[in-house]
């Protein structure tokens, strides 16, 4: 049985303040009303991480993940932070590849591997994130550049380490625009990224992994997408800074 996760990236959003209240909110929300077996993941910029993490310790329901890592051990790079400190916090799931930062940070498909495996060291899972523009998509290439993605910062893994990623599918021209992918383009990727990992992989490991879909998911279509066979939950943005929305989409998992 696949686990289904229902992650919401906050990305650049809540002060201290406004974070421990919605992840205050969440958390009681989802003792009460989440009857389902919807496994939550909070993931506040990292400020937040600390004061959030006594709260997710708490909660059988609700983990802890970060948005980014830098790809090296340590060093002198000011700004960053690195998979060691995320696992000391601890967190257990961090976003890498996120089209944002491949596209914001010029992220490279070489530094997303390099993260990938400084986290598998450190125990954490990584929520690994793909998906193509709208002009790869309009050019009919949508499946060959998804498969790219994931060969290229994945088929170093062994079957192993392969086992513990979460694979999270965000088509760039919905994120944020309110433009949702049709359950049935979701299925169809999903079901593709599946097939690229059965063909390297196996079966076996491929149908165990779970594949998250992100982009524009909310209440009202939530319920669509997360009943696709090979959808598995949501990378949720705008709609996880409300508590009420993204328990909502929670609640609709099944
Ligand atoms: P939206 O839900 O705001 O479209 O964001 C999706 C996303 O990028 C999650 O990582």
């Amino acid at each position: 049985m696949r686990k289904k996760i229902i992650a919401g990236n906050w990305k650049m959003h809540k002060t201290a303040t406004e974070a421990l209240a919605l992840a205050t909110e969440i958390i009681q929300m989802a003792n009460d009303e989440l009857h389902n077996q919807a496994h939550l993941v909070l993931i506040p910029p990292f400020v937040h991480l600390h004061s959030l993490s006594k709260l997710t310790a708490a909660s059988s329901r609700v983990a802890l993940g970060a948005q980014n890592c830098h790809h090296e051990t340590q060093g002198a790079f000011t700004g960053e932070v690195s998979a060691a400190m995320l696992a000391a916090v601890p967190v257990q799931y961090v976003i890498v590849g996120h089209s944002e930062r491949r596209e914001y940070f010029q992220e490279t498909p070489a530094q997303i591997a390099q993260k990938i495996d400084l986290l598998l060291a450190h125990h954490l899972t990584p929520i690994f994130c793909c998906g193509e523009s709208l002009a790869v998509r309009e050019a009919g290439n949508a499946y060959g550049y998804v498969s790219s993605q994931v060969i290229d910062s994945l088929f170093h893994l062994s079957p192993e380490a392969m086992a513990q990623v979460v694979i999270a599918y965000e088509p760039i021209w919905a994120i944020g625009t309110g433009k949702t992918a049709t359950s049935t383009q979701a299925q169809e990727m999903h079901w593709h990224i599946r097939q690229e990992i059965a063909k390297k992989y196996g079966e076996s490991l491929a149908l165990n992994l779970s594949i998250l879909y992100g982009g524009s998911m909310k209440p009202d279509n939530a319920a669509d997408l997360l009943a696709c066979p090979d959808v598995d939950g949501g990378l949720v943005g705008g709609a996880s800074l409300q508590s009420r929305d993204f328990i909502n989409i929670a609640k609709a998992v099944h």
